[in-house]
């Protein structure tokens, strides 16, 4: 979704916010602009497009000044060009404003502003911000602040700059995230870390409806009744080098790669470090019911907890997708537990869950990567995965270690609970333990599964299809493929396929067919020769497969592990999968169309 950057300090702003916007893109955007003040006013360049065009530009047109914000949009309201691009002036110049969320009530503002002789400009609902800003400045910008998001219905984080107060870059926020960072040369605002983390590690997180003004050496926080606040400042753990490619063609591949690791350092944190702390403290008898709830990838990573849970703990599992939930008047009480799963914490949707689970007076824990982020903040407990920024709108890292951080949680609750023995716990944890290396033997055949991806990126439509746990995995297989590389895809369990779906499978189709549930193996290779016998090709990933590779069937072979755990490795090889069929088309794999990394809108 749009991403914000602001500086002001004492050196030039311009390549500052480029950079910054650069390092925002893979939120996803169709335009992007810049505004910095001076002693003339504004100097605004914004254009429908990508950002090397946008830097074009800045290089014809220069603009200079030591305070300035910029936007990348990703279009709501308002068709992505020149006028609907953020920054937007009010109509006297006096205010600039860029803005991530949706103004719910922009329509009845611009109305009252128009008829009061405000010209609009844009059809964008986040101009009424800098003409109602500017409609109501009266000298102090903290109290014009106020006044106007009070007026606003719907979600915001807001960069705003004023001519008659040339020294203040403002940052207010709402259900959007917005970050302060702060360095030896200036003061930041952003919508997220990785944007400032050339400048900074020191950020103070913006909590809703709270104001920061920032100056060239401080920062000062105020309330909505425009009272000043105190705020601690946090330094972030993240390197540059972890937000930066590292030699590799895409974030994705890098991501992929990092994976090991970052399973290692998850495992460790939630065996040993913060994590299982939070985890020792949930007391799991108190409730009768749990639920997960996210969206994409997160949801796919509840599909599989499911099943995790549900076999050590014997408690019954039910996993909605987000966007449903609040809308399903869900049978929820203060005997549920709700977990909120997301790697940004900021997906809309997942709040908006997370705050009916709430609502209705469920306990909540969520499993979140991004530090500060609102659904870390607002849920009654959080643990992190160790993943570090993640980059590519495709998550994997991520992924893996929610997979790891629910599988550990299944563990702890099901010992809990008494359906496990101390032994069967140590056994347990000492399998995931081995997860890390085990991911690394899968990462040194990388060539075998590019080789493979390279036959299929003349495929319209790929299924996937898997048992049990290894069919939970397998949507997500399914996800990654279609997000990067276009081609339609679908997930079904494998004994569904005589139910409709192998109606599609004619000659050459392809079925990715996952077995590593070696008490099924049986059952999914006769799906796989139902769909050989009617011409599909096949590749089986897994660690029990029986059968022999011929001319329909290919095989990669996975190391061998406790079938609870197996989606952790079978999920590399879908990923890189994925991956190698995107890369082989040439695609834009770090940033699809039309998709964002966190999606802050309904
Ligand atoms: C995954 O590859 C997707 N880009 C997407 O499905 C993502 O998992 C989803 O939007 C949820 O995001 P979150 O984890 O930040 O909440």
């Amino acid at each position: 979704m749009c991403g914000i950057i602001g500086y002001v300090g004492n050196k030039s702003a311009v390549p500052i916010i480029l950079d910054g916007l650069k390092r925002l893109e893979y939120r996803g955007y169709d335009s992007a602009g810049i505004a910095v003040m001076n002693e003339q006013g504004f100097g605004v360049v914004k254009q429908k497009g990508r950002l090397a065009s946008l830097e074009q530009l800045v290089n014809q047109q220069p603009i200079a000044g030591t305070i300035g914000i910029g936007h990348t949009r990703w279009a709501t309201h308002g068709e992505p060009s020149d006028i609907n691009s953020h920054p937007h002036l009010g109509s006297q110049n006096k205010i600039a404003i860029v803005h991530n969320g949706i103004i719910e009530n922009y329509l009845q503002i611009k109305e009252r502003l128009e008829q009061k002789g405000i010209n609009f400009v844009s059809q964008t609902d986040s101009e009424v911000v800098a003409q109602l800003a500017e409609h109501y400045y009266d000298g102090g910008i903290v109290d014009t602040v106020v006044r106007t998001v009070n007026a606003l219905e719907g979600s915001y984080a807001l960069g705003i700059m004023c001519l008659d107060e040339p020294e203040k870059l403002i940052a207010v926020k709402k259900d959007n995230p917005l970050i302060i960072g702060v360095s030896d040369y200036g003061c930041f605002i952003a919508s997220d870390v990785p944007a400032i983390l050339p400048h900074t590690n020191k950020v103070y997180y913006l909590n809703d409806r709270e104001i920061a003004v920032l100056t060239r050496s401080k920062v000062e926080f105020f309330n909505m009744d425009g009272e000043p606040i105190e705020k601690e400042l946090e330094v972030v753990n993240w390197t540059l080098d972890s937000a930066e490619k590292g030699g590799y063609e895409h974030f994705m591949l890098k991501e992929i790669m990092e994976q090991p690791k970052i399973l290692q350092d998850t495992i460790h944190s939630a065996i040993h470090g913060d994590n299982a702390r939070i985890v020792e403290s949930l007391d799991i008898t108190k409730y009768n019911k749990i639920v997960i709830t996210a969206c994409g990838s997160a949801y796919n990573a509840g599909m599989v907890a499911k099943y995790v849970f549900e076999r050590l703990c014997r408690v019954s599992v039910e996993v909605e997708l987000a966007s449903e939930f609040r809308y399903k008047d869900p049978i929820i009480d203060k005997n549920t537990l709700v977990i909120l799963v997301s790697q940004s914490g900021e997906t809309a949707d997942t709040i908006a869950a997370m705050r009916e689970a709430k609502r209705r007076g469920a306990v909540t824990l969520s499993i979140i990567n991004v530090v500060g982020s609102t659904i870390a903040k607002e849920t009654d407990y959080t643990i992190y995965t160790m993943a570090g920024p993640e980059i590519a709108v495709a998550t994997t890292k991520a992924f893996s270690a929610q997979l790891v951080l629910l599988y550990i949680l299944a563990i702890a609750f099901a010992r809990k609970l008494g359906r496990i023995s101390p032994e069967v716990e140590a056994k347990l944890l000492a399998e995931i333990s081995a997860i890390p290396e085990k991911a690394a033997e899968i990462l040194e055949r990388v060539d075998m599964i590019q080789k493979y991806a390279a036959t299929c990126i003349g495929c319209k439509s790929i299924f996937f299809i898997g048992r049990n746990i290894d069919y939970a995995i397998s949507m997500e297989g399914s996800l990654k493929l279609k997000e990067i590389s276009y081609i339609h895809s679908e997930a079904y369990a494998g004994g569904e396929l005589k139910h409709g779906t192998i109606s599609l499978i004619e000659d050459n189709t392809m079925v990715v067919a996952v077995s590593c549930c070696e008490r099924l193996y049986e059952k999914i290779y006769s799906n796989v020769e139902q769909v050989i016998s009617r011409g599909a090709k096949v590749l089986m990933i897994g660690s029990c497969i029986k059968a022999s590779p011929h001319g329909k069937l290919q095989i990669i072979e996975i190391p061998r592990i406790n079938e609870l755990f197996s989606p952790s490795l079978s999920v590399i090889v879908l990923q890189l999968f994925a991956y190698y069929v995107a890369a082989n088309k040439g695609l834009d794999i770090d940033k699809p169309r039309n998709l964002a990394k966190s999606v802050t809108v309904e």
